[in-house]
């Protein structure tokens, strides 16, 4: 078994996630510079519905409304009451930090949680039953997939009785997911399944009434399972070039799945856009084709081996050779139509996609911001050509659904010389990579910009993040939240040194950054910017909490980033163990006011599992969150987790139950 690295997470899910990136040399070795209210107008409900076309496909509200629904239960215990009688969030005590070596899932006082979907759940009526033993594609592309992470909650109905889940499968870890393979055949098998296990699903939720746990209804009308071999188009302008084309797609513009999604959101017309992360972990590549250093894409088999069932992942094959290019984007799905083709937009850049979250001003502006997870990589934010329109007709919607498919492309340079807790801002400038429909990097074309994204933002000498996260915009001020999860090699020999904007050496727990727009509009090219959190327990120096100085629980590595309805910031992590010895969990903390850096714990999360997904429905006393990868360094002999089912030994397992670790997305409500 993998040991626990000197990194951040486990040798297991280093590997698996992407490709162990940390053991290899930062792709970025340039040594370039180193240095209103959301505007978004409320949807009518009514317009939404008629905008997406039915009654019963109206769950498209955007994120930062969400939040708001379903409709406000009365004199419901668990959510707080200010003063003047306002809503004033989520009520409950803080739990202490959780030990790393804890094998549950921990809620407040007066909380409890429950599994809404587990790994193998069947989610149509003929889906076969739950059973690692026998590894098989065709029957695990019918239930709900492995290592859920982004997550999406979506009312539809008045009642809030029904709703619609939206999940990525971010990855899979076959050795503990199934038993070792006697033949050729099984190992194929198993293959097959690792295959069916990633990418996203959608699934009917219903429930008796608020403060009622979720149950998924198996056999619903819109429960989707989207894999790494459903038909996807490639929109925008790189769409259809060479740089896409292969022997089996002459058009370069249809691409056989998606994995490795990490991050995503929904968007103001009822979709869900989802991040192609670490893409490089799943192919065998010539590393000295251009552009595969700059990704990380080597010569060597790959992570997962699909390469043995399908020649695509075979990139060294000339046949092949653009595979890899179809791969690190964001992708959009029409959870409301399960029989819609979901759509790759090359318009937003090809690198490695943690997600991305939607800002539309009141003049209709829509802008999308973005982080490229890996050491010293960058932050982007994309400008939609046109402007998002309002209403509920069907052309409104088509003129939606066709926002991000052209715009301008910016990374960001920060620069500055603020500390943690003085009253200086930072100052940013948007740099344009694509601007106008072309190319606004010397040297390259415009769709070179956007297949080789990473390699055109090193040419405008952006600045080296430490792994941007999530990166949100906040419903009630319009700043933008960008977490920065941690980079031990901040600092190391060669490699670029602390900046303002990542002021640590050797950044193992990683810090929050607080941007404001230019006059607090989407469309800015400039920004100013702050630090909110430097992370880590408030014990050790460096650390800095927006300004609170009494007690705040430890945190390491902040990751998904969410907004309650009274616009706290709500932060998951993933990597705590390893930095601070704590348990991954969630965490609250308000923005503004006295309480500005009052950072609480929720909850904490099972040994060896990430907190991914928050979804904060604090209004109905709903906190949702994925957890993924517990028991990670198990082995199908040896589990590590048995979170959620907890089947004791020697017990016979209740019918769908399994003695072992399913990813899975939890509730947690306040008690009965
Ligand atoms: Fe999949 Fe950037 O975490
Ligand atoms: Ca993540
Ligand atoms: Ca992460």
């Amino acid at each position: 078994m993998l040991g626990r690295t000197h990194r951040n997470r486990s040798a297991v899910t280093c590997h698996l996630k992407c490709d162990s990136a940390c053991a290899h040399p930062a792709s970025n070795t340039s040594s370039e510079a180193s240095f209103a209210e959301i505007a978004s107008r409320q949807l009518s409900r009514r317009s939404l519905l008629a905008a997406t076309g039915s009654l019963a496909a109206a769950a498209g509200l955007p994120t930062f409304l969400t939040a708001c629904t379903p409709s406000e239960p009365k004199g419901s215990a668990g959510r707080r009451e200010s003063s003047t009688g306002q809503h004033a969030g989520l009520d409950f005590d803080p739990i202490a930090p959780v030990p790393d070596g804890v094998d549950a899932l921990t809620v407040p006082n007066g909380y409890r949680w429950t599994p809404i979907l587990r790994w193998g759940d069947p989610l149509f009526a003929h889906s076969p039953d739950f059973d690692p033993e026998a590894p098989d594609g065709r029957a695990q592309e019918l239930q709900f997939g492995y290592n859920n992470d982004f997550l999406a909650i979506m009312d539809i109905d008045r009642r809030g009785r029904s709703a619609l889940l939206c999940c990525n499968h971010e990855f899979t870890n076959r050795a503990i997911m199934f038993p070792p393979a006697a033949s050729e055949t099984e190992e194929r098998a198993a293959f097959q399944a690792t295959m069916a296990a990633q990418g996203f699903s959608v699934v009917e939720l219903e429930r008796s009434g608020l403060h009622q746990p979720w149950r998924y209804v198996r056999g619903a009308p819109r429960n989707r399972r989207i894999t790494a071999r459903t038909r996807f188009t490639l929109t925008g302008p790189a769409a259809g070039t060479d740089l896409v084309k292969t022997a089996k797609d002459r058009t370069g513009r249809r691409v056989s799945g998606t994995f490795g999604n990490c991050s995503g959101s929904t968007t103001p017309w009822g979709t869900v856009l989802s991040g192609e992360e670490n893409f490089d972990a799943y192919f065998i590549t010539d590393s000295a084709a251009f552009g595969s250093r700059r990704y990380g894409l080597k010569s060597k088999p790959s992570v997962y081996g699909w390469e043995a069932i399908e020649p695509r992942f075979d990139a060294t094959q000339p046949d092949y050779a653009a595979e890899p290019h179809r791969f690190g984007y964001i992708v959009e799905i029409d959870p409301h139509d399960p029989e819609s083709t979901p759509r790759k937009h090359t318009a937003l850049g090809r690198f490695k996609h943690e997600g991305a979250n939607l800002r539309v001003d009141d003049d209709g502006t829509v802008a999308a911001y973005m982080g490229d997870d890996e050491r010293f990589e960058y932050l982007y934010k994309f400008v939609a050509r046109k402007k998002y329109r309002r209403g509920s007709s069907a052309a409104a919607r088509r003129h939606n659904l066709r926002l991000l498919t052209e715009g301008d492309l910016y990374v960001a340079r920060f620069s500055g010389s603020q500390q943690p807790g003085n009253d200086n801002l930072g100052q940013g400038a948007w740099i344009p990579l694509t601007l106008n429909g072309k190319s606004a990097v010397p040297g390259m074309t415009h769709e070179e910009v956007l297949v080789f994204t990473r390699a055109a933002a090193d040419r405008v000498k952006a600045t080296p993040m430490d792994r941007c996260e999530d990166v949100q915009p906040s419903p009630r001020t319009g700043k933008i939240y960008v977490a920065c999860t941690n980079n031990r090699e901040r600092g190391e020999d060669g490699k670029p040194g602390p900046d303002a904007a990542n002021p640590r050496e050797i950044n193992k727990n990683g810090h929050i950054i607080e941007i404001t727009e230019r006059n607090n509009r989407a469309g800015a090219t400039s920004f100013s910017w702050d630090l909110f959190l430097v992370c880590g327990d408030a014990d050790q120096a460096g650390t800095y909490f927006g300004g609170w100085k009494g007690p705040v629980a430890p945190i390491s590595c902040p990751d998904n980033l969410a907004f309650d309805s009274v616009g706290n910031l709500w932060i998951a992590t993933d990597g705590a163990p390893a930095s601070i010895s704590k348990a991954d969990g969630l965490f609250r903390v308000p923005l503004e006011g006295d309480e500005r850096g009052h950072l609480v714990q929720f909850l904490a999360v099972p040994y060896q599992a990430e907190t991914c997904g928050p979804v904060i429905h604090d209004r109905d006393v709903s906190v949702f969150i994925s957890v993924q990868h517990p028991g990670e360094e198990g082995s199908w002999d040896e589990q590590l987790s048995y979170f959620p089912d907890y089947v004791p030994p020697g017990a016979k397992p209740a019918a769908g139950a399994w003695r072992g670790p399913r990813p899975s997305v939890v509730q947690v409500t306040r008690d009965a």
